[in-house]
C-alpha cells in the first residue's frame, strides 16, 4: 500500500510517499481502506520530532484519524462487518491507503456526511468531549470561552457548547477568524490581535475554557472565570510556563485541569467513542454540528497540506484524500 511517511524530522518536505506492507488485523481489530485522512496539528509535532507516537501505533506514518470502509475483521470482532462505512480514531498511521484499528475505535459514518467530512471529526470530538464535557463538566447555561476557535479543535468545541445549551465565546486571530466562530454559534469571538479579550469578556465572566494557549493568558484566564469556573488545557503554543496567583484559585474554588488524548489507553478510548455515538452523533445526523472543512489534499500533496497547517491560515479541518 501507499502510505505518507516521515522520512526524517523536520520541515513539511519530509512526508514522502512510500510503499509499506499493507497491515492485518489483530484478533480485536478491523482492516479498513482509507478514503480520507484528517490532519491534526499534533502531526505536525509528530513530523518535526516533538511528538513521537505510542507503543504499538506506526512509527513513521502520521494521522490520527480517518474514515473508510472495512475490508476486514479479525476473529474477536462482533459489531462490523466488511463493506461498512466508518471513521475511526487511530494513534498514528491514518496517511495511508490502510489502517488496522481497534474495533471499539470506530463510528459509524455519520448519516449525511461524506468520507471526507467524517474524517475530519473524531480527533476533535474525542479531545472535545473529553476536555469540555468530561473534565470541564461544562452544563448548559453555562458560559463556555475556547481560544483559538477556528482551529479544528475550536470548530468542534464551539458547535458542540452552543448545541448542548452553553453560551459561547471565542478567541481568533483575524476578523474573518471570528466571523467563522460567530457563524458557527460563537456569541462573540475576539480577534486577539485587535483586542485583549480579558478586558472584552469581563462583564460576562466564564465557567469553563479550554485552552491551547498558555503562557501569558493563563492569569487572564484566572481572572476571567466564575466562581467554581474551570480552566482546561490541551496544548500551551505560547509556552508551558505561566504565573498564576494560588490565592485566586483557592478564593474562587477554580480547578485547573487538561489531558492529552493520543496515549491514553484502548479501554478509555472506546468508552469515550461509546459515548461520542450517543450524545456526538445525533447532533451531526440533525445537522446541528457539522464537519467544517478548509481544504483538501491529495495524499501526494501531504506536505503541502501541513504547510497549510503551520501557516495558520486555515479555517477548520484539512483533510487528505486517499482514496
Ligand atoms: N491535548 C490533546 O489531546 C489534543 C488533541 C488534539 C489537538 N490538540 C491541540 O489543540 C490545538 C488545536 O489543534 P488543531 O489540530 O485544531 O490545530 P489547527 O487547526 O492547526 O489550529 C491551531 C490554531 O491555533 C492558533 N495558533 C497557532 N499558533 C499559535 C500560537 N503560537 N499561539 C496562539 N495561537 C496559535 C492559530 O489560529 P489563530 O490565527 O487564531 O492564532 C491556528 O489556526 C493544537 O495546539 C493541538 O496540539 C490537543
Amino acid at each position: 500500500m501507499k502510505a505518507v511517511v516521515i522520512s526524517a524530522p523536520g520541515a513539511p518536505e519530509v512526508l514522502q510517499v512510500q510503499e509499506r506492507p499493507t497491515p492485518t488485523p489483530a484478533p480485536h481489530q478491523v482492516l479498513v481502506k482509507v478514503h480520507a485522512a484528517g490532519i491534526n496539528r499534533p502531526d505536525v509535532a509528530q513530523r518535526k520530532g516533538h511528538y513521537p507516537p505510542p507503543a504499538g501505533a506506526p512509527a513513521d506514518i502520521p494521522g490520527l484519524e480517518i474514515a473508510g470502509v472495512i475490508e476486514a475483521c479479525g476473529a474477536n470482532v462482533e459489531r462490523w462487518q466488511k463493506g461498512e462505512a466508518v471513521c475511526a480514531l487511530l494513534p498514528g498511521g491514518g496517511y495511508a491507503e490502510y489502517v488496522v484499528v481497534d474495533a471499539r475505535h470506530c463510528l459509524p459514518l455519520p448519516q449525511g456526511w461524506s468520507f471526507e467530512e467524517a474524517a475530519s471529526l473524531p480527533e476533535t470530538v474525542f479531545t472535545v468531549w473529553h476536555n469540555v464535557f468530561q473534565r470541564g463538566q461544562l452544563k448548559a447555561g453555562e458560559n463556555f470561552l475556547v481560544h483559538g476557535g477556528s482551529s479544528g479543535i475550536g470548530i468542534t468545541a464551539i458547535q458542540l457548547a452552543k448545541a448542548l445549551g452553553a453560551r459561547v465565546f471565542a478567541t481568533a486571530g483575524s476578523a474573518e477568524k471570528c466571523r467563522a466562530c460567530e457563524e458557527l454559534g460563537a456569541e462573540r469571538c475576539i480577534n486577539y490581535k485587535a483586542e485583549d479579550f480579558e478586558e472584552a469578556l469581563k462583564p460576562e465572566g466564564v465557567d469553563v475554557i479550554l485552552d491551547m494557549v498558555g503562557g501569558d493568558y493563563i492569569p487572564k484566564n484566572l481572572n476571567l472565570l466564575h466562581p467554581d469556573g474551570r480552566l482546561v488545557f490541551i496544548n500551551a503554543m505560547q509556552g508551558a510556563k505561566g504565573e498564576f496567583n494560588v490565592m485566586q484559585v483557592m478564593q474562587k474554588r477554580l480547578t485547573l485541569t487538561g489531558s492529552t488524548l493520543r496515549p491514553r489507553d484502548a479501554d478509555f478510548k472506546a468508552a469515550l467513542a461509546a459515548e461520542i455515538e450517543q450524545h456526538v452523533w445525533p447532533l451531526l445526523e440533525a445537522q446541528k454540528f457539522k464537519p467544517v472543512l478548509s481544504h483538501t489534499f491529495l495524499l501526494k500533496e501531504a506536505a503541502q497540506a501541513h504547510t497549510l497547517m503551520e501557516s495558520s491560515a486555515h479555517i477548520g479541518k484539512i483533510v487528505l484524500l486517499v482514496d
